[in-house]
């Protein structure tokens, strides 16, 4: 079974309410493919008016993060319910900058997935390397063990459901993008990692993007890769370069 390619956009926190709709409505057109699922993960503010705009056309809606909670005092927190009620079905998970800045580990990132496949949300879950880390030889490692605690008590049948993203911490933002060699690499050993864990089924239906820096130029060397099905955007999904991105080949 041939995997279909995604492409997803991460706005990161950019974008107000108004700013998201005229965004929405700028890349609608350049976007529109039938080969290709296209995301775009917006602020939590800006759901329910990008849901709105993207009505008729093929572009899915995702979150940027939610809680592992049902609902409760947390404040300032989104719970996966709130996401389901408006139509959100998909949402990244673990993201680097959640880590890095708002203390996400394997564990927390475990239990938002678990919570995601309870409400039927699909998990865009992100890993990837520090520069420190690939200089030292751990990449495979690393990812190996992001990987197997982030699905820890998945279910084969969700696992196949679920979307990977690949993501080095070195090339997110930087420009500095992996080659499609080294995204490659990791890449397949993430899909083998995923087969021992579940089986040749799981591992063959999951889905795996390759993200940081990429952009018009490097996509379709990127997702020529066998392992690679498709990118996390984040910079370049804020421009008609996106446009490009999708309808890469
Ligand atoms: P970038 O971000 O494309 O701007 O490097 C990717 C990401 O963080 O998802």
């Amino acid at each position: 079974m041939a995997r279909k390619k995604i492409v997803a956009g991460n706005w990161k926190m950019n974008k107000t309410p108004s700013e998201a709709v005229a965004l929405v409505n700028e890349l609608k057109p350049l976007v529109a493919s039938e080969d290709v699922d296209v995301l775009f993960c917006v602020p939590a503010i800006d759901l329910v008016p990008v849901l709105e705009a993207v009505k008729g056309s093929n572009i899915q809606v995702g979150a940027e993060n939610m809680y592992f909670e049902e609902s409760g005092a947390y404040t300032g927190e989104i719970s996966p319910n709130m996401l389901t009620d408006i139509g959100v079905k998909y949402v990244i998970i673990g993201h680097s900058e959640r880590r890095e800045y708002f203390a996400e580990t394997d564990e927390t990132v475990n239990k938002k997935v678990l919570k995601a496949f309870e409400h039927g949300i699909t998990p865009i879950i992100c890993c990837g390397e520090s520069l420190t880390q690939r200089e030292q030889g751990i990449t495979i490692d690393w990812i190996r063990q992001q990987i197997k605690i982030a699905f820890q008590n998945v279910t084969a049948d969700q696992a196949k459901t679920a979307i990977i993203a690949y993501e080095p911490i070195w090339a997110i933002g930087t420009g500095k993008t992996a080659t499609s060699d080294q995204a490659e690499e990791v890449c397949a050993a993430i899909r083998e990692c995923i087969g021992e864990i579940y089986d040749d089924a799981t591992k063959e239906e999951i889905r795996i993007q390759y993200g940081g820096s990429v952009n018009a130029g490097n996509a379709a060397e990127l997702f020529a890769k066998p392992n690679i099905d498709g990118g996390l955007v984040g910079g370049a999904s804020l421009k008609a370069d996106f446009g490009k991105i999708v309808n890469y080949k």
